[in-house]
């Protein structure tokens, strides 16, 4: 007889949908035999690391015999300088997603509530199903959160909700005003995540920071990584900083050496870099201007966005998407994310933006 394994697995895994990555370069390689590729599908930063993050890299890969400081002791001291928070403030995470992770884990389960956007961030439903929890899923407004509506889903069972500002995929941002109000009315037994992963592209004046609001509020978490702005998604580093006593919970379930040293070392690095995060925030304001422009002269209708990345509406996203793969363009169809006509393209390179105008271009007047 055969075993049916699903039906082993708890009833929170059977309903999960795993999340889907960006397409690897190498895969399109295999696939189509393409040399000349482009990746816009993962919101990474086209600069890739600073020289001085690589520097520590190739310092920290002096030593890979031993065991990783699984306190993260200096990244915590240079973080809490940097924030001005104590370092049992500070959670850190083999990527921004394991910290999301250990929060559905120490605060989420069976019985509990999760409440995030429509349109939001893919990890919120998968971490709130692992652990067995409920989501309530709040209409978007105008494919950003909706604050109020999320705030009617509250009851006595909500343990956790999650907003992504600004919010990815569709890049969509609250103000301070709009988020100082919501906490207002947020219980304080209710943990409340500030995603804040492209936090350092933001440029608008009202744009909140939530480390301030987290001094205000006790059951604030907010999260950041160094995937995005600082170059380094492929170490898997990011962190929360919250109240000490939440950050304790989270340190309970956390993997005794989730990060690793090499990863630790190019965060210290990159994190006291301000001249690489300026180079890139400028690079990608002027690319984001770029696309915006291109996808107007195109009469392509968009999102605007606040971040590395932007959704624009194709019609049929998925013929689309496979179209630009075979031009060597990989963008990031986000059906999964209720959006079955659009796709998200990351800001790259100057001449990448323009690779994907013409390519879209191409293939919008087949
Ligand atoms: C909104 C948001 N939060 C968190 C993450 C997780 O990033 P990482 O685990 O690389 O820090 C991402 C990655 O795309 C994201 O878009």
């Amino acid at each position: 007889m055969t075993t049916d394994f699903s039906a082993l697995a708890t009833a929170g895994v059977q309903t999960l949908q795993p999340y889907q990555p960006g397409k690897p370069e190498d895969e399109l390689q295999r696939e189509l035999g393409l040399t000349d590729i482009v990746k816009l599908a993962s919101n990474e930063n086209p600069l890739g690391p600073s020289e001085k993050a690589l520097a520590a890299i190739a310092d920290a890969s002096q030593n890979l015999g031993r065991y990783p400081d699984g306190s993260g002791f200096q990244l915590k001291a240079t973080l809490a300088d940097l924030h001005n928070v104590a370092p049992a403030q500070i959670t850190l995470g083999n990527g921004s997603n394991d910290v999301l992770d250990l929060v559905a884990r120490a605060f989420l389960g069976p019985g509990r509530e999760a409440i995030f956007s429509e349109h939001a961030f893919a990890v919120y439903p998968i971490a709130t199903a692992a652990v067995g929890a409920t989501a309530c899923v709040a209409k978007a407004d105008n494919y950003g959160h909706d604050l109020d509506a999320m705030a009617q889903l509250i009851t006595d069972k909500t343990s956790v909700i999650f907003i992504a500002n600004p919010n990815n995929p569709t890049g969509t941002w609250l103000s301070k005003g709009e988020l100082k109000a919501f906490l207002k009315l947020v219980p304080s037994h209710v943990i409340v995540v500030l995603d804040e992963a492209y936090y350092e592209y933001v440029e608008q004046e009202n744009y909140p920071n939530g480390l301030k609001l987290a001094k205000r509020y006790d059951n604030v978490i907010v999260t950041r990584t160094f995937s995005k702005i600082h170059g380094l998604a492929g170490l898997r580093i990011g962190y929360g900083i919250s109240h000490p006593e939440v950050a304790d919970m989270l340190n309970r379930v956390r993997q005794p050496f989730n990060c690793n040293s090499v990863a630790l070392a190019a965060a210290q690095a990159a994190v006291l870099d301000e001249e690489h995060v300026v180079r890139s925030r400028e690079l990608n304001s002027a690319g984001l201007a770029q696309v915006r422009r291109g996808l107007q002269s195109l009469n392509r209708p968009f999102i605007d966005s606040v971040g590395n990345f932007l959704c624009v509406h194709v019609g049929d996203a998925a013929l689309v998407y496979q179209k630009l793969l075979e031009k060597g363009v990989i963008t990031r169809p986000v059906a999964g994310y209720g959006m079955p006509e659009y796709l998200r393209v990351t800001i790259g390179l100057e001449s990448e933006n323009q690779r994907f105008l013409d390519a879209l271009e191409a293939v919008l007047s087949e």
